[in-house]
């Protein structure tokens, strides 16, 4: 409009003469430039302050009018400078007495300060974005169960899940709900049955390193391990060994790689706000491209060979990887102690939930126990602390009792009666973890199999400080005395 105008006016002085028209025409292109780059900076300028300041000021404003306090915005840097001091903070204090299970205040710094100063159904801030935090149980369900749709996955690392290779967590609507059907058939209690060999030649391999161990050690005295990385690499050579069969040692490097990537993603976690920061050349995007194409190279791979043989009539491997293609080719074309173990695993999981907290976001208004919800609201569910919470589950929350399952989950919680469960150690609902009978297994092998030959303390060298690292884990190792069973 400014730019016709201009045209306009100068049309209209410059007609009569032709050196006026000639320089009419070298001045021209430069003005329209010029008028367009102030348009689009204006432009920039206009969505930059409605993304950093008056958008979150809305949000702010709608929330606050329905009773919900929380921490002040700062523009763009939002809740990260307090979440990184209280972080700091949370671990410079001395490690938990062992048997102590209050992990919260440590754990998740931010969120059980932002209850503690402005209760709990309070507000902090992503970036430019609110996170209102839901612990009520029934309201955490009707989140997670998605009845109308209103929610979609928010985990805050925008455009670094995709390098971050989640596969099917990080999809939504049909597409999720594609893949999600293909893949539920290989995780089917009988499907899982048919890796069990495999579950136990990895436990086997954990076994028979430990004795190594105990045996190297001095004369009969229990033998230091740290069973924190043990464990880790026991759950990756399990999972590479029943996702790719044969090809475990092209699993283990996909293994590796991922382990860097979330590494790098780490690095970048307080950038990842600024639109575009992704595509810049920086070093770390760099590196966290090509491993995420190396990763799709590798997998690309290994899923043509097996096509072809499957195509071929060859027979498929128990492998996941075998039986998720046949499940998308048919697509397309215990006893008293047992039981006990599972308590003991539910109590762990109740008290250590290893994803402490899921985030969903609403892509349109919504009304939740009687709060009405804007568009791009994150609602965190910070499940590790509902887990602890002694409303829910009664005095002795923070107690290890695994006879609380004896009745089941149902009747867990203290309420128990009708009061719905409030364990979601897997999450809930339709995106609930789809891989929970397949980790419940193998837990139960591995624990079998290393009770079957060893007695273990924890070590004095031990020190109890769970931290959250994408994960909730042990900060400075798990450390056990380990003595062979006779
Ligand atoms: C103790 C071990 C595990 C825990 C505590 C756990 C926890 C969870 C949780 C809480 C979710 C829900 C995420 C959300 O709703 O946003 C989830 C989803 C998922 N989990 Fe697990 N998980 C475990 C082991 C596994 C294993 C062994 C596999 C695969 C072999 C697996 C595969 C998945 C997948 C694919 C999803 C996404 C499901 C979807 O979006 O539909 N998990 N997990």
């Amino acid at each position: 409009m400014a730019a016709s105008m201009l045209v306009g006016l100068l049309g209209e002085a410059s007609s009569s003469h032709p050196w006026k028209k000639a320089a009419q025409q070298q001045l021209l292109p430069p003005l329209c430039a010029a008028v367009l780059a102030v348009a689009i900076v204006a432009w920039c300028a206009a969505r930059a302050a409605e993304w950093a300041w008056l958008r979150p000021r809305r949000l702010e404003r709608a929330l606050r009018a329905q009773g919900i306090r929380g921490t002040a915005y700062r523009p763009l840097a939002g809740d990260a400078p307090l979440s990184y001091r209280l972080a700091s903070e949370a671990r410079s204090r001395a490690p938990l007495p062992p048997g102590c299970h209050a992990i919260v205040p440590r754990a998740m710094p931010l969120v059980h300060h932002t209850m503690n100063e402005h209760g709990k159904n309070s507000v902090t801030w992503f970036g430019p974005t609110p996170r209102v935090i839901i612990t009520k149980p029934d309201l955490v369900r009707q989140v997670l169960s998605n009845k109308f749709g209103h929610f979609e996955r928010a985990d805050g690392f925008g455009q670094v899940t995709r390098l971050l290779h989640y596969g099917l967590s990080i999809h939504e609507g049909s597409k999720w709900a594609k893949h999600r059907r293909i893949i539920n058939p290989a995780f089917h209690l009988h499907k899982l049955k048919r890796m069990l060999p495999a579950f136990a030649s990895c436990c086997a391999d954990l076994v028979s390193r430990w004795e190594g161990l105990v045996a190297a050690a001095d004369d009969g005295e229990p033998c230091e391990v740290d069973v924190w990385p043990e464990m880790q690499r026991l759950t990756g050579d399990v999972i590479s060994r029943v996702a790719f069969g044969s090809s475990y040692l092209e699993g283990r490097r996909i293994f590796e790689l991922q382990e860097e990537q979330v590494h790098l993603a780490m690095l970048v976690a307080n950038k990842i706000h600024i639109p575009g920061y992704m595509m810049l050349p920086t070093r770390v995007n760099r590196r966290m491209k090509r491993i995420a194409a190396e990763i799709e190279g590798i997998l690309r791979g290994m899923i043509a060979t097996r096509e072809s043989s499957l195509r071929a009539g060859k027979e498929t491997s128990d492998d996941l990887l075998g039986l998720l293609l046949e499940s998308n080719m048919e697509r397309s074309g215990a006893p008293a102690a047992a039981a006990a173990v599972t308590m003991v695993l539910y109590e762990v999981l109740r008290l250590y939930m290893p994803v402490s907290a899921l985030h969903r976001r609403t892509y349109k208004p919504m009304e939740l126990g009687g709060v009405r919800y804007p568009a791009g609201v994150i609602l965190t569910l910070p499940l590790l602390s509902i887990h602890h919470d002694k409303d829910v589950w009664g005095p002795d929350a923070d107690e290890f009792r695994p006879d609380r399952f004896a009745e089941g989950i149902a009747r867990a919680a203290s309420s128990g009666g009708d009061a719905p469960p409030a364990f979601f150690p897997f999450g809930w609902g339709p995106r609930s973890c789809i891989g929970q009978t397949f980790a419940l297994l193998e837990a139960k092998i591995g624990l079998a199999m290393i009770l079957g030959k060893f007695a273990f303390e924890l070590s004095p060298s031990y020190a109890h400080a769970p931290v959250h690292v994408a994960l909730v884990q042990p900060e400075h190792g798990a450390q056990v005395k380990l003595r062979k069973l006779p």
